[in-house]
């Protein structure tokens, strides 16, 4: 028997190498004026930044173009709507990374509106967004955060007062997505590995999720398989290596779609308070937390066989095999192992390097939510968590 579930929208997707070149028809179908938002200095250094510029130019459009260095902040995303509501904007582009991407769902989405951004995030705000925006074309650069697929812009407030929240509704899934694998080939192997992991943990979460449907399992999946098959590949020869790339792509648009309708676990959970209260990059969290939360859940699930969280990880757990083993327990010990060494291979840098100290490790475990995490770790086992990763 399989219990009743609910998938709402997609956007349009057009994968493949060389894809991006639809870039200009796709916009001519839904206006001449185009507002392009990019990451700094990867959009030029790629040579694509100038071959869809140019793209733009040759099919007649105007367009004006802000740059994203950073995970967008409520006053970056108000500021850029701010400048360009009014001016006629017919499409939002966004080119570049999830910081990217969020930056343009949540410009899309403010041109309409009045006031900050603010008064619409999620735990922040005490408004609902109406839902009315600009059609959003998303083309990653980067294979991770998934939110080519999603309906919410994750925006961050650094500080004493930090906070990492949504601005979200079901109008907000883009358009079109664009995912051309040619588009990460000059991805940097460090950003590579810390958005690769983060695609990781939001498939292997929304994989074990209380909230996980038949589709969104068959996706993670297949996912995993990916991950497993091309991410330690793209890590190391994403240069040139499509194939590597294009499993990656894909891993990270399933990813997408999985936690949009699966939900997200622990790691996640700790994502949003380090997020905010230091200037972590999101797929540092995921990639120095995963290996100790996954230990720690496999611990707490390894009595109960017949959770079905537990029969997900024992599938996973084969997955990444190496060896046969004679035993399920063995390979649930050995995935456990295989975490960790995924993450010194991919040279995750340690959570320390961002500021995070043993002194802040109470405040971050009394604001971490366990989200759609299958089973609840203990108080000394979300400490230890932390520590091992300082
Ligand atoms: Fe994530």
């Amino acid at each position: 028997m399989i219990d009743s579930f609910q998938f709402s929208s997609l956007p349009e997707i057009v994968f493949g190498k060389g894809k991006r070149n639809e870039l200009p028809a796709a916009v001519t179908s839904r206006g001449n004026s185009v507002l392009l938002l990019t990451g700094s200095s990867s959009f030029h250094n790629s040579g694509h930044g100038d071959e869809i510029i140019s793209g733009l130019k040759a099919a007649n459009l105007t367009f004006s173009q802000e740059v994203i260095a950073h995970e967008p902040s409520p006053s970056l995303v108000d500021q850029i709507a701010e400048k360009h509501r009014g001016t006629g904007i017919h499409v939002v582009v966004a080119v570049g990374g999830g910081s990217v991407m969020d930056a343009g769902k949540a410009v899309s989405a403010m041109i309409p509106v009045e006031g900050s951004i603010r008064h619409y995030l999620e735990g922040v705000g005490d408004r609902e967004h109406p839902g009315e925006k600009i059609p959003f074309i998303a083309i990653p650069t980067t294979s991770g955060t998934g939110s080519e697929m999603t309906m919410n812009a994750v925006i961050s407030e650094v500080g004493e007062q930090g906070f990492k929240k949504s601005l979200r509704h079901a109008n907000f899934v883009p358009e079109l997505a664009i995912i051309d694998p040619e588009m990460m080939l000059s991805c940097p192997a460090r950003l590579t590995a810390t958005s690769g992991m983060d695609a990781f943990t939001q498939l292997l979460e929304s994989y074990i999720s209380s909230q996980a449907n038949p589709i969104t399992d068959a996706l993670a999946l297949q996912g995993l398989k990916q991950i497993k098959k091309y991410l330690l590949r793209a890590f190391l020869e994403g240069e040139h290596h499509i194939e590597a790339r294009s499993g990656m792509a894909l891993a990270a648009m399933f990813s997408g779609i999985t936690l949009t309708h699966a939900g997200l676990g622990l790691v996640h959970g700790f994502a949003s308070p380090l997020g905010g209260y230091f200037d972590i990059p999101h797929g540092v969290v995921c990639g120095s937390l995963m290996a100790p939360v996954f230990a720690h859940t496999i611990d707490n699930l390894i009595d109960m066989p017949e959770h079905p969280a537990m029969q997900k990880l024992t599938i996973v757990s084969k997955v990444f095999a190496d060896f046969k083993y004679k035993q399920e327990k063995e390979y649930l010990q050995a995935f456990k192992e295989k975490l960790i060494h995924i993450t010194n291979l991919l040279e995750v840098p340690r959570l320390s390097e961002f500021g995070f100290k043993e002194e802040c490790i109470p405040k971050i475990v009394e604001h971490t939510s366990h989200k759609s995490h299958p089973i609840t770790l203990t108080k000394a086992q979300m400490e230890d968590t932390l520590r091992s990763r300082i």
